[in-house]
């Protein structure tokens, strides 16, 4: 059993606190606006989880997630995340991100720029490239026939071992997509994202193999 800490508890963060709850882990959910705006989602999560600041999310979480509107990143906070495996599921979208220089540019993907705002902590690119829909109802057991597979990236390879057994304890299998700087092949536009589970529309999602999942990232091009 693991706590997850989240930094964001709206749509993406919310689903992924479910799964972790359902799958027996405590979950400490945080948000921009404090604890008191979440009494309702940790009613729904139960007993494993509370709700907390983002700096106590971040302190009590083994694993913590990011998942917020990719403009706040330098609001994250970094001194209780030294050392820690940080999922990064955030994506720039320039309507409701604004400009980011060294994005446009290309010099950086997003869970670069995240990295470089957590220096001391193992970043992992995980769960960006799925609507928040299909991640809720695509979860199987290890072993089933119609799991689905989710692109991670990621610099330090226990950190990646460990998104990789939080997603197999939630659901998923891992397909390793390289470095932090591969992580771009699975970002918005490439045929990862969000292509392999089917169309919005359809709530329920299509299951996306292993195999599936390396041949959208190997199909990628900038
Ligand atoms: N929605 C999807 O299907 C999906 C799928 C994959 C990836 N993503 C990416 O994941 C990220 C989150 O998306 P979302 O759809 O979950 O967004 P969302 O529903 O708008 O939720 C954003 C969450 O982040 C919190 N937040 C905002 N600024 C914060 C800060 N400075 N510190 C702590 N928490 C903060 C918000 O809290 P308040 O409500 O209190 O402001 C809210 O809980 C985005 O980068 C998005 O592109 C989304």
């Amino acid at each position: 059993m693991t706590t997850v800490g989240f930094i964001g508890s709206g749509m993406i963060g919310s689903t992924v606190a479910r799964l972790s709850v359902a799958a027996g882990h405590d979950v400490v959910i945080s948000n921009s606006r404090g604890p008191d705006t979440l009494k309702e989602l940790v009613g729904e999560l139960g007993p494993r989880a509370r709700a907390a600041t983002a700096e106590d999310a971040a302190e009590a979480g083994d694993i913590v997630l990011v998942a917020i509107p990719l403009k706040a990143y330098r609001s994250v906070p970094v001194r209780p995340l030294v050392d820690k495996t940080v999922i990064d599921a955030n994506n720039y979208y320039v309507a409701r991100d604004g400009q980011i220089a060294a994005l446009d540019e290309g010099h950086l993907t997003s869970s670069e720029l995240l990295q470089q705002h957590l220096r001391s902590s193992l970043v992992v690119k995980a769960f960006n490239n799925i609507y928040f829909r299909h991640l809720a109802s695509l979860a199987r057991s290890a072993g089933a026939a119609d799991r689905s597979y989710l692109p991670i990236a990621g610099d330090d390879a226990q950190a990646k071992a460990a998104v990789t057994a939080f997603l197999d304890s939630i659901g998923y299998g891992a397909v390793d997509a390289g470095p932090l700087a591969e992580g771009w092949r699975q970002q918005p536009g490439e045929p990862v994202y969000g292509t392999p589970y089917g169309p919005f529309e359809d709530e329920r999602g299509r299951p996306a193999s292993a195999g599936t999942i390396r041949a959208a990232l190997a199909a990628a091009g900038r």
